[in-house]
């Protein structure tokens, strides 16, 4: 781990500190926690983040390694600078870009800030959940042949619920349109041969970003991108990459992506296997409860559970309350992300006693609450453009207006339910009445909205008369 090796050299060296950062290797004062000794600055040894040429060169062609890329990149900004930085690498202002709907904001973020004018791919919806899940072949198709010209197709893979694209279905198109294919992966840096489902990556994806801390043992924000770019795509990635970033990378962090790195590369198919033998024995542990069930799609070590008379606020609440905390929940779903080892049974049994009390205390306690039930889901549409361009909402008169009044009139707010931070309407979109039922539905059942100034007055911002459909 060449990165943690330079970082442990560079401690036992016990010199003094005249540089940033102010703690002074955590010796300012007595009693600050120990790990302050390790967040050094790009000194003498340590490497260059955005010019790497020992350490944390060798720790990123190790990384390209594992995920056999043409090149991988360490990201200190998460998914979302990874985002940002895979569109400027790909387009130019101005440039149409074709998008799944169901993209995380930091997406939609990029789109904006960098002048791109998105084509928006409704997923699929799946009809016995009702979970938003990939762009099907025949959306693509139609996008491609409704809005010609585009310069990316940009994907989510997989869905936050662990659904991942049919990459080789999908792939012939961007292809033969000469196009690159780039996928969020955030949810997918532990795929691979060993998990038993394939990376985007390894099925021909141009380019994949991986939150590494979201699902292997890496600090929060770390990430990664591999890529088969172009030379001058790489070039403009490089560039993008040193201005979206910090000039003072954590040396915690991308020690913890050199850890993780390591720690993916050691699986194998067969003790995969037998994690996933505990984690489907975990599923089977739950589905003999009564009233609750476990279920998952691709990706299975993403555990959906619902339990038929609660809503999952409801249920993420009182697993909570007995201990469990899960990832996110919403509608009738909360999502639930397992640790990538063997349950052991010990720790099985106490998970069950923990669900077992939670739906205890629900049903004599809470009730039932079946609004989650009337939500529209959303996605009948499935190929779109904004109602008005990016670039030009901001000269657009903005007006106030109470969500009854908004049907039909143009966002200028993304209002986005959070967790999962996928928007619910976007900036530029033509607002429905589908939107306006979902948002009530998501304010009574105390699911969190971020972006709408003046929500809590029951009004969103739009541009004034005139856009109205
Ligand atoms: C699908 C998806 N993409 C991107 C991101 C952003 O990732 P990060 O938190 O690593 O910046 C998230 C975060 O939740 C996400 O769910």
């Amino acid at each position: 781990m060449p990165i943690i090796e330079a970082l442990c050299a560079h401690v036992e060296r016990n010199a003094t500190s005249w540089h940033v950062p102010g703690h002074k290797n955590g010796t300012l004062f007595e009693g600050l926690p120990s790990f302050f000794e390790w967040d050094k600055t790009e000194l003498r040894g340590l490497d260059d983040f955005h010019y790497p040429e020992e350490a944390i060169y060798e720790a990123k062609l190790l990384l390209r390694q594992v995920y056999e890329a043409r090149d991988s990149h360490f990201l200190i900004n998460g998914s979302t600078v990874g985002n940002w930085a895979m569109l400027a690498a790909v387009s130019q202002r101005g440039d149409r870009i074709y998008v799944q709907r169901n993209s995380h904001k930091s997406v939609f973020n990029a789109l904006e800030w960098l002048g791109l004018s998105p084509i928006l791919l409704g997923p699929e919806i799946d009809p016995s959940t009702g979970i938003s899940g990939n762009v099907s072949r025949e959306t693509l198709e139609e996008a491609l042949t409704t809005f010609p010209g585009g310069v990316a197709v940009f994907l989510t893979s997989p869905t936050y619920y662990g659904e991942t694209a049919r990459i080789e279905e999908l792939l012939p198109f961007t292809t033969a349109s000469g196009i690159p294919l780039l996928i969020d992966e955030a949810h997918g840096a532990h795929f691979g041969e060993a998990f038993g489902v394939r990376s985007a990556f390894e099925l021909g994806a141009t380019a994949v970003v991986q939150s590494a801390h979201k699902t292997l043992p890496a600090l929060t924000m770390g990430a990664w991108i591999h890529e088969r770019f172009t030379d001058d795509e790489r070039r403009r990635l490089t560039r993008a990459l040193q201005a979206f970033q910090t000039s003072s990378p954590s040396y915690l962090l991308m020690a913890s992506l050199d850890f993780a790195r390591e720690y993916r590369e050691k699986w194998t198919v067969s003790n995969m296997k037998s994690v996933r033998t505990s984690h489907e024995h975990l599923h089977q542990q739950i589905n003999q409860l009564t009233d609750i069930t476990a279920f998952t799609f691709d990706d299975w070590s993403r555990m959906i559970l619902s339990c038929e008379e609660y809503s999952g606020s409801q249920l993420i609440e009182a697993l909570a309350d007995q201990g469990l905390d899960a990832e996110f929940a919403l509608g009738p779903h909360v999502v639930c992300i397992l640790p990538l080892r063997s349950i052991e049974p010990f720790e099985q049994d106490t998970w069950i006693n923990q669900i077992q009390l939670a739906i205890e205390t629900l049903k004599a306690e809470g009730i039932p609450d079946k609004r989650y039930m009337e939500q529209p889901f959303m996605g009948k549409i499935k190929v779109s453009s904004l109602a008005c361009p990016l670039d030009q909402l901001e000269d657009a008169e903005a007006v106030e207006q109470t969500f009854e009044q908004s049907v039909g009139l143009v966002s200028l707010e993304t209002i986005i339910p959070y967790p999962p931070g996928i928007p619910l309407i976007l900036r530029g979109e033509r607002i429905t009445a589908e939107h306006i039922t979902m948002i009530e539905h998501y304010i009574n059942t105390s699911i969190h909205l971020q972006g709408g100034e003046f929500l809590h007055q029951g009004k969103l911002r739009v541009i004034q008369e005139g856009i109205r459909e």
